[in-house]
C-alpha cells in the first residue's frame, strides 16, 4: 500500500472526481440504467461526500488507496445498496483520466489568468517608463540603446505566447474519456456524448484504448509550464544582474527583497533567483514524465499514476513564481539616470552613424567600414570620436547631433523597432492582445 497508494497526493482531485461522478450518474439515468430515484440518491451522496471533503471532516480509512476509491467507499456508506451502482459502466481508468482532465483544465485557466495579470503589470511599467532608455545587449555586451518600454514589452510578448499555448492545450484536453471503461467501453448503453456535454467538454473520446492511456495533455501542460518557467527565469536573471552595484539599473522594493543572516548591508534578489532556479525543476517534471510515458503499451498501466505529482508540483510552483515575479516587477524602482548614462556612449550609436551615411547614398558595407575605422582610430589615438566625426568629410558637424543623448534612438522608425512611434504602436497592439486573451480566458473560467 505504501508503495502503490496515491491518496496522499491525489486528494486534490476530489472536486473533479465528484463533478465527473455526478455527470456519470446522470448519464446512467439518461441511459435508463439507473432509476431516477437512484440517480437522486447517488447524486445526494456524492454531494455530501464532496461537502465533507471540502470541509476537511471526511474520514479516510486505511483501505483508501486513492481519492477515487475513498469517494466510492463513502458513497456506499451513505447511499446503502444503491451506492454499489455508482461504478456501473465505469472503470477507475476512465474515471481517473476524466478527473485529471477537469483538474488540469481548471488550473491551466488559473495559470493563464496569472500570466495576463503579469502582462498588465509589465504594460503599466512600460507606460510609466515613457521615453526612458537603457543599453540593449547582445552577448551581454552593450549594443544599441533601446527604450525601457521596449525591453519590458519583449518579456510581455513571450508571456503572450505562453497564454496562447495554454489555450491550445486547453482546447485539446477538453475531451471526455468517460465511457471508455477499463479499455473497451461497455456492453451497457452508455451515453458518453451527453456526459461530455454535462462536463462542458467539447466532445467524447473517439477510441476507448486511447481515452484511458492518453496523457498527452499532462505532457503538454508540463511543457507549457516549463517554458513559462524559463521565461520567468530569464526575467529573474536580468533582475539579478540589473540590481547589482555593477549595473545599478534597478532597486528592489524591500518587500520583495531579502536580507542576509550575516551581512547587515545586503539586499538580495532571492525571489528572482528562485524564479531562475525553479525553471530547472519545471523542466525536470516535463522530462521525467515524458520518460514515464515512453514505451508504455496500450492501454492503462499503473505507471500512469506517476502523472500526478509532476503536474501538481509544476502547477503549484509556477503559480507561486508568477505571483512573486509579478509582485517584484510591479514594485522595482528603475534608476533611469544610470540606465541612460550607460546607453549614452558614442559606441552605441555606431550603426546609426553608418545608417546616416546610408541615407546619403553610401553602400552599407562601405559605411560600416568607415565607422569601424573611426572607432578604431578613436580608441588607438585616444581621440574623442566626436572630433573625428566632425573632421570627417563624409560626416561633418551635422552628424554630431547623433551623439546627443537619446537622439539616435529617436531616429529609429522601423516597425517593431525601438523608436518611440513604433513602440507606441506596439504598446497599443499589446494592450489589444492582452484584452483579447482576457476575453478568451473568460470562456474557460466558469
Ligand atoms: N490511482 C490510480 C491512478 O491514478 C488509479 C487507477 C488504478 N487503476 C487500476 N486499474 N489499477 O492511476
Amino acid at each position: 500500500m505504501a508503495f502503490s497508494a496515491s491518496l496522499s497526493f491525489d486528494k486534490r482531485l476530489a472536486p473533479s472526481d465528484i463533478e465527473a461522478s455526478i455527470a456519470h450518474v446522470h448519464g446512467l439515468g439518461k441511459a435508463g440504467i439507473l432509476q431516477l430515484e437512484e440517480v437522486d440518491q447517488l447524486v445526494e451522496a456524492l454531494s455530501r461526500t464532496g461537502d465533507e471533503l471540502a470541509a476537511a471532516v471526511f474520514e479516510f480509512q486505511p483501505g483508501d488507496e486513492d481519492i477515487h476509491t475513498a469517494i466510492e467507499r463513502r458513497v456506499r456508506e451513505l447511499a446503502g445498496d444503491v451506492g454499489a451502482k455508482l461504478h456501473t459502466g465505469r472503470s477507475r481508468n476512465d474515471q481517473v483520466a476524466t478527473a485529471l482532465r477537469l483538474y488540469t483544465r481548471e488550473n491551466l485557466s488559473l495559470v493563464a489568468g496569472l500570466l495576463i495579470e503579469f502582462q498588465r503589470t509589465l504594460q503599466r511599467r512600460a507606460t510609466e517608463a515613457g521615453h526612458t532608455y537603457l543599453p540593449g545587449y547582445t552577448h551581454l555586451q552593450r549594443a544599441q540603446p533601446v527604450l525601457l518600454a521596449h525591453h519590458l514589452l519583449a518579456h510581455g510578448w513571450a508571456l503572450a505566447r505562453d497564454v496562447d499555448r495554454l489555450f491550445a492545450t486547453l482546447e485539446r484536453l477538453n475531451v471526455s474519456p468517460l465511457g471508455a471503461g477499463a479499455l473497451a467501453g461497455s456492453s451497457l448503453p452508455l451515453v458518453p456524448d451527453e456526459v461530455a456535454a454535462e462536463l462542458a467538454m467539447t466532445s467524447r473520446f473517439e477510441n476507448s484504448l486511447d481515452a484511458v492511456s492518453d496523457r498527452d495533455f499532462v505532457a503538454e501542460a508540463l511543457f507549457d509550464i516549463a517554458l513559462i518557467g524559463i521565461h520567468l527565469s530569464r526575467i529573474g536573471e536580468e533582475v539579478v544582474l540589473f540590481s547589482t552595484a555593477e549595473f545599478g539599473f534597478m532597486r528592489l522594493d524591500d518587500a520583495w527583497a531579502t536580507g542576509s543572516s550575516m551581512l547587515p548591508q545586503k539586499k538580495n534578489p532571492d525571489v528572482a533567483e528562485l524564479a531562475r532556479g525553479k525553471a530547472g525543476r519545471l523542466v525536470g517534471n516535463l522530462v521525467g514524465f515524458l520518460t514515464t510515458l515512453k514505451g508504455l503499451p496500450l492501454a492503462y498501466n499503473r505507471d500512469l499514476q506517476e502523472d500526478k505529482e509532476p503536474l501538481f508540483d509544476a502547477i503549484d510552483q509556477v503559480t507561486l513564481a508568477l505571483v512573486a515575479m509579478e509582485g517584484l516587477m510591479g514594485t522595482v524602482t528603475f534608476d533611469t539616470e544610470r540606465m541612460q548614462q550607460a546607453a549614452d556612449g558614442p559606441s552605441l550609436v555606431a550603426v546609426d552613424l553608418a545608417e546616416w551615411l546610408v541615407a546619403r547614398g553610401v553602400p552599407f558595407r562601405d559605411a560600416h567600414g568607415t565607422v569601424a575605422a573611426l572607432v578604431r582610430e578613436s580608441v588607438e589615438r585616444h581621440v574623442p570620436i566626436a572630433e573625428l566625426i566632425e573632421a570627417h568629410p563624409a560626416f561633418g558637424e551635422e552628424a554630431l547631433t547623433l551623439l546627443e543623448p537619446g537622439s539616435a534612438l529617436r531616429r529609429h522608425r522601423s516597425a517593431g523597432g525601438t523608436g518611440p512611434d513604433a513602440v507606441a504602436l506596439q504598446m497599443q497592439r499589446f494592450v489589444g492582445r492582452v484584452e483579447i486573451d482576457a476575453a478568451r480566458l473568460s470562456s474557460w473560467t466558469r
